[in-house]
């Protein structure tokens, strides 16, 4: 394949810009390292390299590795089976061919397996021949393999044992060249050192986590990302939080998504020709996915691991939270104050503060009395509760006689006569050391740990009368501070399990437990070193089922720190302890979009950043971004260099900073139906909800590498400010529909590559063209807000002929009833703007195609307002066939609104929009006198108002 070149050239307000130009290589020579032991750029030097039996190249300059392992060692000794749906052999390994590290035994003989589970998907797997190695448990993550529709109904074929390759995949709209391949060269498969080379013949690599990456589109210089779950700031190099080894490859019209289904540690390297993936356990289980688009490949990978959650309505709602709050006064002033100013604000959270002595299931009584009647009072104002909870449970009984009234840590011993407890290899419960001190830790793999969780989770609930609204569960990587970095005294048993012959080097910490606990201890589903990167997802599990339990008829809710394959069935997540630092802004919208990617739409970062003081100007800037992060929470640390960080809710800022923070959140409330919308279609289909502008405009190449500007859903487009101290920013804005700016309504004259006015009160969020958003009047909370009018903001797309087009739709239910889809409670809208080409009428007509339920509080869609409307001609209006007069145009914003209305939510209408015959009187007195209005708000001040 020749070198591709994307020059992309942008005209724009005198703006000349050429986007980098890309080359590509030929897929099926990936540079595989063959001392991956080595730093990048390390050099082995040629004998050692030959030593190893490899090829020494010397030293390169484009991060190359200089010494390459070139030899395949394993060969396709037997065919077992070989249909169109089905491949499986036995692969044997050469006499002389052996791993790169001794300590881990190379196996003689592998199952190599092929198999069509979809018409867009398949799962290669090589493992051992007797089937005993570690596999991710059926219970932890289940992929359905219905089979293809027919043999040749699928979108790729395959070629197995082709003379420099395992396997070719193509995919069938791409019959020249194998989209990836699993390369014999380099492929190595010993006991806890697996690596394989995958070719791959596509461009843009999207995903791997988590980790906190600087871009969203991978740099393949020979970059390489370890996948482990680790408490660890999402701000170094280093893996953190979950674990989530699937990528998307997209390019001119392809677009594949790989999943290694594996929970032990991996490290992937990054090429220009493919993937070299180095596992240190278990087996090769691969799932690829192939699609006509990303979100089609998005939807195709969700129901493969399963739909997200459906968030309860309020769970959109503005949220609040500190570590530090030193008392219960603090936190009534805080929610007080907030209160106080107008904020929109539906959340309040507990950290461990609340805990005695920060263990679960126990309250502070000294500086938290009373804090049930917070509770109560936070309902009552419509509000809710959240609190956090470790899976870490103290076992220090000296502690517990000094600091519990009743001298006796209950859940502790109930755990113990349970068995719940993670085990070492004598039987005996591990212990490490988190907030508390020492600890142990639950099991979450057993089932008897279920029990026991619900039990304590209930008794906070009734006994102690904290109504909790959802649970929040941090810690769970699982994070231990007994083998921190300085602590090297401490260590684990000297064994293979915490001292694998190979550790990646891209780990953060030099020991493989680091930070963890140790990892030949015991688990229902396996060894810690087989499931450490499951203990969250096992955790979220069984919270979940407690949830569940304790009110059967509400939505759970659930924010896990520690997420794997699958998890975004059973918790949400937030991207963990960021700083409050300007790159972090950039950065949190990556991690949002690859959540997405990986099943987790409700996803978001703290605002104003966690670790460190905020900065106004920050903190004003992140909140407007985080305005439109599906979960907005405001979080911050006790301390940071051992000085208590300042407040940073927004209530502790000046008038302005509130009334900007303010803007911006009743802007996100404003838009919640639309938001709720599109989180129906994700927990339904398996959509997106946060989509980079690639993902939407997957052919247009200017698009492909932004990551500093999203989408919610389709339609809206935001492009915040993620630097200090400035008044317009850069923005891409796709040509192909053509957009609106969401306050003003304005049509946009240039799009491509534009700068945008961006003073410090404004977020630029356009609409494209050809989408009807649902809105409701917002309010400060939810609850509140719920019971206000309707709207529909059409942005018409204009086709030939003064056709106007856009559609959208409105999903709505009681917001937090659990299943309520299932359960057929929910009604849904669809909305349509069209013309008739014969009379030139324009039609809005609102379908019910669903209605089962009844909204207690008789909504109506008050307001319709439409842009992109001629508002040049007299047009004559009827809802429902009645003449309605009350019209408002704007000629200067081709603007024509429709307010004073009255259409009830869950039934049909129809408005039609005729030109009355020349002649008539352009506009009534009214509609000149409101014009004149909307004109003088639109230049005034604040030229954004209209917003709200
Ligand atoms: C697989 O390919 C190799 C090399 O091309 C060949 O030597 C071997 O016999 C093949 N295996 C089978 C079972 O056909
Ligand atoms: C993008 O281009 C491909 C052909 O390369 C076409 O099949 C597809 O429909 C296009 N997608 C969009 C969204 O225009
Ligand atoms: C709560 O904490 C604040 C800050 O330490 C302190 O000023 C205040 O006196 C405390 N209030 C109560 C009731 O303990
Ligand atoms: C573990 O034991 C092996 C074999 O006795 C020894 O070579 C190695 O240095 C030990 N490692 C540690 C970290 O103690
Ligand atoms: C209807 O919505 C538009 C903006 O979409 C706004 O300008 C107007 O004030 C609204 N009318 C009412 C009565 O809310």
């Amino acid at each position: 394949m020749k070198p591709r070149l994307n020059v992309v050239l942008v005209a724009s307000a005198g703006l000349l810009l050429a986007a980098a130009s890309i080359c590509v290589q030929r897929a099926g020579a990936v540079k595989t390292n063959c001392f991956p032991e080595l730093k990048q750029n390390e050099d082995p030097g040629r004998e050692r390299c030959e030593q190893r039996k490899c090829e020494y190249e010397g030293q390169q300059s484009d991060n190359s590795p200089s010494c390459l392992w070139t030899r395949g060692g394993y060969i396709v000794s037997s065919v077992t089976e070989n249909t169109n749906t089905q491949y499986s052999a036995v692969l044997t390994r050469q006499q002389d061919y052996n791993g790169p590290f001794p300590g881990s035994r190379d196996l003689d003989e592998l199952r190599f397996s092929v198999k069509a589970i979809s018409d867009n998907g398949l799962r290669i797997t090589i493992s051992d021949l007797g089937g005993v190695r570690y596999q991710v448990p059926k219970e932890a993550l289940n992929i359905p393999e219905p089979g293809p529709t027919n043999p040749d109904a699928t979108v790729y074929r395959w070629e197995a044992n082709t003379s420099s390759s395992l396997l070719d995949v193509y995919q069938k709209t791409h019959p020249d060249q194998a989209i990836m391949s699993l390369l014999k060269a380099g492929f190595v498969f010993s006991d806890q050192f697996i690596q394989l080379s995958l070719g791959l013949d596509c461009q843009n690599i999207v995903g791997f986590g988590e980790h906190n990456h600087e871009r969203l589109v991978h740099d393949r210089r020979y970059k390489r990302w370890s996948i482990f779950t680790r408490d660890a700031s999402p701000t170094g190099p280093g893996n953190i939080y979950g674990a989530h080894p699937y990528f998307v490859c997209t390019d001119a019209g392809k677009h594949m998504g790989v999943l290694l289904k594996n929970s032990n540690a991996i490290e992937v390297e990054l090429t220009p020709d493919g993937i070299v993936y180095r596992v240190l356990g278990g087996i090769l289980d691969f799932y690829v996915f192939m699609a006509s688009s990303p979100e089609s490949l998005a939807q195709t990978y969700s129901a493969a691991i399963g739909h997200p959650l459906m968030p309860p309505y309020w769970s959109l709602g503005f949220q609040l939270c500190r570590w530090g709050y030193r008392n219960i006064t603090e936190v009534q002033n805080v929610i007080a104050r907030n209160r106080a100013i107008g904020l929109p604000y539906d959340v309040q959270y507990g950290d461990i503060d609340y805990m005695q002595n920060t263990m679960d299931f126990t309250i502070d009584a000294t500086n938290y009395p009373g804090l049930s009647s917070m509770v109560d009072d936070l309902h009552s104002h419509g509000q809710k509760y959240f609190v956090i909870l470790d899976p870490a449970i103290s076992s220090d009984v000296e502690m517990h006689k000094q600091v519990l009234p009743s001298q006796r840590y209950e859940p502790y011993h109930d755990g113990l006569t349970r068995g719940v407890y993670v085990k070492n290899l004598d039987d005996t419960v591990h212990e490490g050391e988190v907030w508390p001190g020492r600890t142990v830790f639950p099991d979450y793999t057993l089932s008897a740990t279920q029990a026991w969780w619900e039990r304590w989770v209930s008794d906070f609930y009734y006994n102690q009368s904290i109504r909790v609204d959802g649970l929040w569960i941090d810690m769970n990587e699982p994070a231990s501070f007994t083998y921190e970095p300085h602590k090297p005294q401490n260590v684990c048993p000297n064994n293979t399990w915490n001292y694998p012959p190979y550790i990646p080097t891209s780990f953060i910490g030099d020991r493989f437990y680091e930070k963890t606990i140790c990892m030949e201890t015991k688990h229902n589903w396996g060894r810690h070193y087989d499931v450490h990167s499951l203990y969250g997802h096992s955790m979220g599990m069984q919270s979940y089922q407690t949830l569940r339990n304790l009110f059967p008829e509400k939505r759970p809710i659930v924010f896990s720190r520690s997420t794997f394959v699958g998890s975004g069935r059973y918790a949400q997540h937030w991207l963990g302890d960021n700083h409050s630092r300007w790159p972090d802004l950039h950065w949190s919208i990556i991690t949002m979009l690859e959540f997405n990617l990986f099943g987790f739409p409700y996803n978001g970062a703290d605002i104003c950043g966690f670790v460190y003081d905020a900065t106004r100007e920050m903190c004003i800037r992140w909140t407007q971004l985080g305005a439109f992060y599906p979960f907005s929470r405001n979080h911050n640390i006790k301390e940071a260099d051992g000085v208590r960080t300042r407040d940073q809710d927004p209530a502790s800022w000046d008038a302005e900073a509130q009334k900007i923070m303010k803007d911006a959140l009743f802007f996100r409330y404003k838009y919640l139906p639309y938001l709720y919308t599109l989180f129906h279609y994700a927990h339904t289909n398996g959509a997106t909800v946060v989509r980079s502008l690639a993902h939407e405009f997957p052919n247009d190449t200017a698009a492909v590498r932004i990551d500093e500007q999203f989408l919610w859903g389709s339609a809206m487009l935001i492009s915040p400010v993620l630097s200090p101290a400035k008044l317009s920013i850069r923005a891409y804005l796709p040509p192909e529909d053509g957009w609106y700016d969401a306050y003003t309504g304005e049509e946009v004259q240039e799009t491509g590559l534009v700068m945008l006015d961006a003073p410090l009160e404004h977020i630029n969020v356009h609409i494209r063209k050809g989408f009807i958003l649902p809105w409701q009047t917002p309010s400060t909370t939810t609850v509140s807000s719920r019971n206000n009018g309707l709207g529909l903001l059409v942005a018409a797309k204009q086709l030939p002929n003064s056709n106007l087009k856009a559609t959208g739709s409105l999903f709505w239910d009681d917001g937090e009833s659990f299943e309520t889809y299932t359960a057929k409670k929910f009604i849904l809208h669809e909305f349509e703007l069209s013309t008739d080409e014969t009379s030139g009428n324009h039609v809005l007509v609102i379908r019910t195609p669903f209605n089962g339920y009844k909204d207690p509080n008789s909504l109506k869609f008050e307001n319709i307002t439409i842009l992109g409307f001629d508002t040049s001609k007299d047009w004559s209006v009827s809802v429902n066939s009645e003449q309605h007069s009350e019209i408002r145009v704007n000629p200067n914003r081709k603007t024509l609104i429709l307010d004073s209305l009255s259409l009830p939510l869950g039934q049909s209408h129809s408005i039609t929009f005729a030109v009355r015959s020349a002649g008539t009187a352009l506009a009534s007195a009214v509609a000149v006198a409101i014009c004149a209005l909307l004109s003088t708000a639109v230049t005034g001040n604040n030229r954004w108002s209209l917003a709200i």
